[in-house]
C-alpha cells in the first residue's frame, strides 16, 4: 500500500513589537491566541500555533506578524553572508506551504497576484541592504509563481528579510498596516500614542467588570479606544470610561475617534483639577506629555506633582495606575508622598525616545 505523505508542517511565526513590550505581547499570544512562545528578543517574539488561522491578525500589542521561512543568529557581518542568505532562502523554507498558509489567512480579492520583497537592515555590515535584498531574491528564484507581478505598493504578498546585527529572519508577512494603525484612529494629535503601546498599557492595567477607567490626559483617545476594544474582546462588562484633555483640539479628536468605539464623551479639563469625585477610579491609564513636548520642559516636575496628587484623590484605595513617561525620576518624586506601591517597570521606546512604562498600586 502506498504510504500517505505527511501533511506539511505548521511553520513558526514571529511578531515585531515595540522594543520593551515583548513580555506583554508574549502574554497576549499565550493567553488570547493560545500560542506557544518559543523565544523573545528585543523587538520580536517567536511563537507557534497548532494551526494558522486569521485569529492571529487580531493581536493588538504586535506591530506585524510573519510566517517564519528561516532564521539565524550566525551572520558574520562579512560579504559572505550574501551567499548564505541566498542558500538559506533557497533551501531552508517550504515556500509552497508558506504561500498556501498565507493565502488561507489573506485570500486574494481581485486582479493579478502581486508580491513585494522587503529588506530591513540594522548594524554595520560589509554589504548594503540592497545586496541582501538581491541575495534573498536570487534564493527565491523558481519559488515565486511566474504569474505573480512585482508591486511596490499594497502588494498582496510580502516577503521580508530583517537583519539586526548577526541575527536574520526571513518570512511571509501575514499582517498589513491595519495591525498597527487602527481603523478607528482617523483624527490625530501631535505626540499621539501608537495603538500597540496603548494596547499594552491597557493589558497591564488588568481591567475587570464594573470598573471605572480614567485617562486624564487622553490626547486623541488611543488608550480609551484600546480599553474598549480589549473589554469587548474579553466580554468584560459594565466598564465606565472617563477621559479628557486640557487641549480643546485633542478633546475634539478623541471624540471623533471614540465616537466609533462606544459611549465615551471626552471632556475638556485640567488633569490637576479633575471634575471627578474622590475614590471612584479603579484604573488610571495615562501618557502625560514628555518634557520635549512642552514649551518649557522644566515645568515637568511641577505638572507631575500636581497631576499625581489629583490622581491620588480620584483613585480608589487599592486602585492601579499605568503611566508612560520619559522623565521617570520626576514621576517617582511626584508619587513618593502618596506611597503608591511599584508593581512593574519596563523600558520602552516611544516616538524614537527612551521612556518608562510603570504600573503602581495605591495603598488599601
Ligand atoms: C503625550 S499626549 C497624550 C497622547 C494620548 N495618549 C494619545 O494617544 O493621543 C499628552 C496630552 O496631555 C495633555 N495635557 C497636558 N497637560 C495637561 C493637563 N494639565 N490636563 C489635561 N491634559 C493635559 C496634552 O494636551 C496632550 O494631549
Amino acid at each position: 500500500m502506498a504510504r500517505r505523505a505527511d501533511p506539511p508542517a505548521v511553520p513558526a511565526l514571529y511578531a515585531f513589537v515595540q522594543p520593551g513590550l515583548e513580555t506583554v505581547a508574549a502574554d497576549e499570544i499565550t493567553r488570547d491566541l493560545q500560542g506557544e512562545v518559543k523565544r523573545t528578543d528585543r523587538g520580536s517574539v517567536v511563537f507557534r500555533m497548532d494551526e494558522i488561522t486569521p485569529e492571529v491578525l487580531k493581536l493588538r500589542t504586535t506591530e506585524d506578524v510573519f510566517l517564519l521561512a528561516w532564521g539565524s543568529d550566525s551572520l558574520t557581518y562579512k560579504a559572505g553572508d550574501l551567499e548564505t542568505i541566498k542558500r538559506w532562502t533557497a533551501k531552508k523554507a517550504d515556500w509552497a506551504n508558506l504561500f498556501r498558509l498565507h493565502h488561507s489567512v489573506r485570500p486574494k480579492t481581485k486582479g493579478k497576484p502581486t508580491f513585494h520583497l522587503v529588506c530591513q537592515m540594522q548594524g554595520e555590515h560589509g554589504y548594503r541592504r540592497v545586496d541582501a535584498l538581491d541575495a534573498m531574491a536570487d534564493g527565491l528564484a523558481g519559488f515565486v509563481p511566474a504569474g505573480w507581478v512585482p508591486a511596490e505598493e499594497n502588494a498582496w504578498l510580502e516577503i521580508w528579510l530583517t537583519i539586526n546585527g548577526k541575527t536574520a529572519v526571513c518570512g511571509v508577512r501575514l499582517s498589513d498596516r491595519t495591525m498597527r494603525h487602527r481603523t478607528y484612529k482617523t483624527d490625530h494629535v501631535a505626540a499621539s500614542l501608537r495603538p500597540t503601546v496603548a494596547a499594552a498599557m491597557v493589558r497591564l492595567a488588568g481591567i475587570g467588570p464594573g470598573m471605572t477607567v480614567l485617562d486624564p490626559m487622553c490626547g486623541a483617545g488611543t488608550i480609551l479606544a484600546e480599553a474598549v476594544a480589549l473589554c469587548e474582546q474579553r466580554r468584560i462588562r459594565e466598564v465606565r470610561y472617563l477621559g479628557g484633555d486640557i487641549d480643546a483640539n485633542a478633546v475634539f479628536c478623541a471624540g471623533q475617534n471614540l465616537g466609533r468605539r462606544g459611549a465615551i464623551e471626552p471632556e475638556k479639563w485640567d488633569s490637576t483639577e479633575l471634575p471627578v469625585p474622590r475614590r471612584v477610579v479603579d484604573r488610571l491609564i495615562c501618557n502625560p506629555p514628555f518634557g520635549k513636548q512642552l514649551e518649557k520642559p522644566e515645568d515637568i516636575p511641577e505638572l507631575y506633582d500636581n497631576a499625581v496628587a489629583e490622581w491620588d484623590r480620584v483613585l480608589k484605595p487599592g486602585g492601579k495606575a499605568v503611566i508612560l513617561v520619559s522623565e521617570m525620576d520626576a514621576l517617582k518624586e511626584a508619587i513618593r508622598p502618596h506611597e503608591w506601591r511599584p508593581l512593574k517597570q519596563m523600558r520602552v521606546r516611544v516616538l524614537g525616545q527612551p521612556a518608562v512604562l510603570s504600573v503602581w498600586q495605591k495603598p488599601e
